[in-house]
This record gives structure tokens, C-alpha cells and sequence, in this order.
């Protein structure tokens, strides 16, 4: 198994990779994970050489921070398909559109590929319980994972906040769910304070080990591309580890001498949330927390991102950007996916749509692009936001005559009927 050890991304203080860190004893800044990569890994040629294992997570087991592979806690996640969008290609005038679909995973949500690392290294760790704060896709797998592992597991969500879905998967897991009368950052901020006490094993993206294993997406898309990367990965913003776990996974595949450029990482923010997105077009090195947010897309109604510093570095250093999309547009996307190329999204997995929508109606992006939007959640996680969003049922009498009335196709019938 590789090496690694915990390094702070604010001063480079270095730590053992078995240190049960969440930040910088230091300096209190947020921990990364280094490996020390022997030749091996450089000879392998990396990759390609893994025919006989699955596309997923553990497929890269070589680059993730686990002691013993008998220990891992897995339900096979990742491997999710990358699809081609030729509607939305024609539509948008845009030469490739592919969208990552994390809504493939075992809970539904790419936090699964951190969670099986995540909760891995909780078992390591000799943890009894796990926690985390959540906006609902986190709570949701952690349950799962945890109780896969035979851990206990309290998840702290916004009360009122978080989609159905989410919550009654929180909850047949056996999670211990607590409604906090506060927002997202409310419960963050509770969660890093429990877990100094060392019952608590914390899972929330400031714990270095999930994003090892949400790093595996970038890894797979450049498979799936036949070895190549996108031009542009459009990807949405909440408490911003997973756009620092792309950065990361393409950065790795450039210092193995995979590729030599990274795809430009275009972040997107919903307008009601979007403390990156305003540091990035003032130009400030800081962001500054947003008190009241709101938006549809509850999983990243987030006004206090954790990882804002490293992906603000991350779109810097691609040359990609933060945008910030309303309600309507993401609704809107939502629709367009779903009926165009018949992809379920919940809002905030389906804001990269809108994302390129406006890019590609805006000029931001070339026709002749290659473009991968990260779709984060499946639909199915936030069914009430359709049901509002969309026209009502249509009550029909159990007859012909009633149905052909309601599809307003009853002339056509009888006279296709009369001869
Ligand atoms: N998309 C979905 C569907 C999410 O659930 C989240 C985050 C994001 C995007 C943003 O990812 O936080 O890494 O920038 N959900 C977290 C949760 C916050 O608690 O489920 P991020």
C-alpha cells in the first residue's frame, strides 16, 4: 500500500498519514494527503495496466491512503457512466457535451467515493461513531457506509432544509439524525467542536481522506475519454471539496506524465449561495461568509464553504472561473436535462447544465469545446421540487374517450376509427 502523510495546505507543516487530524495543530488550516510514490507506480504505466479490475474507486487503489485492503468498507462505488449529450450538443452548438453521472453511485451522490475511503479509514482509526454536518447527500452516505462498517453515525442537517430523499435515507440507514435550527454552517461549526473528543469520527470534507477518494472521478473521466481530458469540467459548489478532489485527480494524472495540460474547472454557485463566486470576480484572496442563504438547490446552500481556499486556487490555476446561476436557470437545466437526454438531476446536480448553458449562449466557451458537466445527485434524491416545479396531473375517468380527451388527440381517433 502507498505511503503518504498529512501535509497543511496553509503552512506545509507535515504530519503522519495515522494522525487522527481534521486541521493544522499548527496553524489550523486544512490537511492534504502526500504520497510518497515509489517507481513502481510510474512504471506500471498506470492504468491501463488494470484491465482485469472495474472502473470505480479501488480501481486506483495504488494512489489511496488505505493500511489493509481487507478492511475497506465498499459497495462498489464510482465506475459511473460518462454520457454523451448530442441534444444538448446540437441545441447549445457545442462540439462534445458528456455528463458525469455520480447519481450512478450506491447512494445515489458522488459522496460515496469519499465515504468508502472516509468511513475505511474511521474503521482504521478504531472509531465507535461517525458524524458529520450535511446538507443531505453526505448524511445519506455516511449512514449507509457507516452502517456497513457496524458503526454508529449522527448526522446533523439544517431542520426544514434538506430534501426528502436524503432524509429518509439518513434514516433507515439508523442514523441518528438531529435537525438543527440553524443552517448548514451552523452544524459544521458544531461538528468540528464535537470532534475533539475522540468518540467522534468526523466525515465532513475537511477530513483529508474524502477527497482522496472523490479524486478518483478525474481519473475515470480520462478513461472514459480514451485517455484524454475535457477542455472544460463544469462542476457546482457547496463547501467546495469536490472541485479541490478534481483538481487533485487531474494534477495527479499530469505529474504521472498522463497529460500534460488539466481541464479549465468552471465552478458554479446557486446566486442565493455564492461566497466563491463573489470572491472570484472581486478578485480577493478572502472570501466572505454569507449569513442568509437560500436557494432551491438545497446541497449547496452553503454561505461558508470549508474549501474555499484551495478552490479558488484550482479555478485560478486551470484559467476556469465561478459563476453564480439563479433559480430559475437551475430548474430550468434541470428540465432540459431530463427531457432532452432523459438525466434525472436534483438542482444542484443539474446547476452545471446551467453552467453551460450560459457559457455556451454567453461565448465563454468554444463551439469546438469538450465539455464534462459533473452531475452530483440523482433526481430521485429531491422529488418534491419536480412536483412543485411541474404542471399538475391530469385526472382522467378510466376510459378511451376520457384519455383521448386529455391528450387532445380525440378527433384524430375517430376518424382514424370511422373506416
Ligand atoms: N452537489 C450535490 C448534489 C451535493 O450534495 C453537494 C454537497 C455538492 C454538489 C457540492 O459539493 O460541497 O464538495 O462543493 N453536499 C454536501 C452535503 C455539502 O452535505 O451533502 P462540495
Amino acid at each position: 500500500m502507498p505511503k503518504y502523510r498529512l501535509r497543511c495546505i496553509g503552512c506545509g507543516a507535515e504530519y503522519s498519514g495515522s494522525a487522527r487530524l481534521y486541521s493544522c495543530p499548527a496553524c489550523g488550516d486544512l490537511l492534504d494527503v502526500v504520497y510518497e510514490l515509489d517507481d513502481e507506480v510510474f512504471k506500471i504505466p498506470w492504468l491501463r495496466n488494470f484491465e482485469s479490475r472495474p472502473l470505480g474507486v479501488w480501481r486506483y487503489r495504488e494512489l489511496l491512503p488505505v493500511e489493509d485492503l481487507r478492511r475497506v468498507v465498499s459497495m462498489n462505488e464510482g465506475g459511473t457512466r460518462l454520457i454523451r449529450c448530442r441534444n444538448l450538443e446540437r441545441e447549445l452548438g457545442i462540439k462534445e457535451v458528456y455528463v458525469k453521472y455520480e447519481g450512478d453511485n450506491p447512494t445515489g451522490s458522488f459522496k460515496d467515493r469519499g465515504m468508502t475511503v472516509g468511513v475505511t479509514k474511521a474503521v482504521e482509526a478504531g472509531a465507535e461513531m461517525t458524524i458529520c454536518a450535511s446538507t443531505g447527500n453526505t448524511s445519506s452516505s455516511l449512514a449507509a457506509y457507516s452502517a456497513r462498517a457496524g458503526l454508529g453515525c449522527a448526522v446533523l442537517v439544517p431542520s426544514k432544509k434538506i430534501a426528502l430523499g436524503k432524509l429518509s435515507q439518513a434514516l433507515i440507514h439508523g442514523a441518528k439524525v438531529l435537525a438543527v435550527r440553524g443552517n448548514f454552517d451552523d452544524c459544521l461549526r458544531i461538528v468540528r467542536e464535537l470532534s475533539r473528543d475522540p468518540r467522534f469520527y468526523l466525515l465532513n470534507s475537511i477530513n483529508p481522506f474524502r477527497l482522496e477518494g472523490q479524486k478518483t472521478a478525474a481519473y475515470e473521466i480520462y478513461e472514459q475519454l480514451g485517455g484524454d481530458i475535457p477542455d472544460y469540467l463544469m462542476i457546482p459548489i457547496g463547501n467546495a471539496g469536490n472541485i479541490v478532489a478534481y483538481w487533485k485527480g487531474f494534477r495527479d494524472l499530469k505529474s504521472l506524465g498522463m497529460v500534460d495540460e488539466l481541464p479549465r474547472l468552471m465552478g458554479v454557485q446557486a446566486e442565493g449561495a455564492c461566497p466563491i463566486y463573489r470572491a472570484f470576480v472581486e478578485g480577493a484572496n478572502e472570501i466572505k461568509p454569507i449569513e442568509n442563504v437560500e436557494t432551491i438547490a438545497t446541497a449547496i446552500r452553503i454561505g461558508n464553504p470549508v474549501n474555499w481556499k484551495r478552490a479558488l486556487r484550482a479555478v485560478k490555476e486551470t484559467g476556469g472561473l465561478v459563476e453564480a446561476v439563479s433559480d430559475e436557470e437551475i430548474l430550468a437545466a434541470q428540465r432540459i436535462l431530463a427531457s432532452r437526454e432523459g438525466i434525472f438531476a436534483e438542482p444542484a446536480g443539474a446547476s452545471p447544465i446551467a453552467l453551460l448553458i450560459r457559457a455556451a449562449r454567453r461565448g465563454l466557451i468554444e463551439h469546438d469545446s469538450r465539455v464534462v458537466c459533473i452531475v452530483t445527485g440523482h433526481g430521485l434524491k429531491d422529488p418534491d421540487i419536480v412536483l412543485k416545479s411541474s404542471g399538475n396531473l391530469i385526472e382522467v375517468d378510466a376510459e378511451i374517450d376520457s384519455i383521448l380527451r386529455a391528450l387532445e388527440m380525440r378527433d384524430d381517433y375517430a376518424a382514424d376509427n370511422s373506416h
